[in-house]
């Protein structure tokens, strides 16, 4: 949470924490509470949602219980209000801010006016008092109004908890942060005992085919300041009437189709008649220009339909007449292969140290890449075993 505030809460500023009813916004935002009280923090936790019998319960299910974390119960702003002045916290932390009522306000709880005013009241204070606030929100479903994107604009932060349910992953990713950058991204794990970092995050962006299949690629990508290994997946297919069906999916969509021109090009592959879909696997967002190889080997491996070496990662920007170029930290994206244990990795220039675990080989143009493309299927054990 911290890497993805730019280095934690700031006295007199409120974030805004979003996401689905369910995704782990209570618990991330008490684990979050008791770590500052731990740290010798003053933390009001103010629940609307729970009672404070039940708060305390969540809290001994994931072992919150510093002595300086504080829990309320109530839906009454003004009641909170009084809490606040009096306990005179460093953190304050409101859940959620679709539960509070100003009694001022003749506005039922949640809805657009009365969340705008008890937000805006709430952002004063913490002004005024110099301490951090996070309002908890949920997304709400259409229809709805007063869900976090009306609070936006308000707030000096908002990060966005996400998760796909059925596995125990949830992301949390900054929309908007006035104090650090919006790259950032929180990898954690939902356990028995609440959210837990995930201490191998690349593990989560390799797909989890046990097989070798044609049209996917690894890359170690820079993710923020992280660098994490992504797959990137690829299909082609004989594309049927009128002009071909280009899809990208966490890849940019005017860069796949760069990449495609340089391939047909630059390569001789006729990708002209195909359909050509792209995605990253786990919804990786890849920004970073050195993916361009990854993109292109995994549609030539798609389209010729031979599987990329299950043991290799490549990296590097590929430009216009086909040439691999440099790109930003080499040693570390091959360090975070070497890691996951993959055996040889592709990178643009000659003279990375080599090291003793894995083989760096440097490649000059897409064209000599794709002669890494082999013809024989065989079981994908890194991926399966990472
Ligand atoms: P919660 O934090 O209440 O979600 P939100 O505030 O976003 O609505 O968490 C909801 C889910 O998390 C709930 O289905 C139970 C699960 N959970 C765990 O799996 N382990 C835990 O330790 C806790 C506290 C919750
Ligand atoms: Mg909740």
């Amino acid at each position: 949470m911290d890497r993805v505030l730019g280095g934690g809460f700031v006295r007199g500023s409120t974030v805004l924490v979003g996401g689905d009813p369910g995704v782990g916004k209570s618990t991330l935002m008490l684990q979050a509470a008791d770590r500052a009280a731990r740290a010798g923090r003053t933390v009001l936790y103010l629940s609307g949602e729970e009672s404070a019998a039940q708060v305390a319960m969540r809290g001994r299910r994931v072992g919150a219980n510093a002595p300086g974390l504080l829990v309320g119960s109530g839906t009454n702003l003004a009641e909170f209000g009084a809490d606040i002045e009096a306990r005179n916290p460093d953190l304050v932390v409101i859940d959620s801010i679709q539960t509070v009522a100003h009694p001022d306000v003749p506005s039922v709880p949640g809805s657009l006016t009365q969340v705008r005013e008890c937000a805006a009241r709430l952002t004063g204070a913490a002004k005024a008092a110099g301490h951090a606030l996070v309002l908890i929100g949920h997304v709400t479903k259409e229809g709805s109004v007063a869900g976090p994107r009306t609070l936006e604009h308000l707030v000096d932060a908002v990060l966005y908890l996400e998760g796909d349910r059925l596995q125990d992953y949830r992301l949390l990713r900054g929309v908007k942060n006035r104090f650090g950058s919006t790259g950032e991204i929180g990898i954690f794990e939902m356990s028995g005992s609440g959210l837990q970092d995930v201490a191998n995050p690349s593990r989560y962006f390799l797909s989890r085919t046990t097989h070798v299949l044609p049209g996917v690629v690894v890359t170690p990508a820079l993710v923020g300041t992280r660098t994490l290994l992504v797959d990137v997946q690829a299909l082609t297919t004989r594309s049927g009437y009128g002009t071909p069906a280009r899809r990208a999916n966490g890849v940019d969509a005017t860069r796949l189709a760069v990449l495609l021109a340089v391939l047909e090009k630059r390569a001789g592959l006729q990708l002209s008649g195909e359909d050509v879909f792209v995605a990253t696997a786990g919804g990786a967002k890849l920004e970073d220009p050195s993916c361009d190889l990854a993109v292109a080997l995994a549609v030539a491996s798609a389209f010729l339909d031979r599987p990329f070496p299950h043991d290799a990662a490549v990296v590097g920007e590929i430009g216009l007449g086909g040439e691999i170029r440099p790109c930003g930290p080499v040693e570390a994206r091959v360090e975070e292969a070497e890691r996951l244990g993959f055996k040889r990795v592709l990178v643009p220039a000659p003279g990375i140290r080599a090291s003793r675990a894995i083989e760096v080989v440097s490649c000059g143009s897409v064209d000599d890449a794709i002669t890494w493309l082999e013809p024989q299927r065989t079981q994908r054990k890194t991926a399966k075993g990472a």
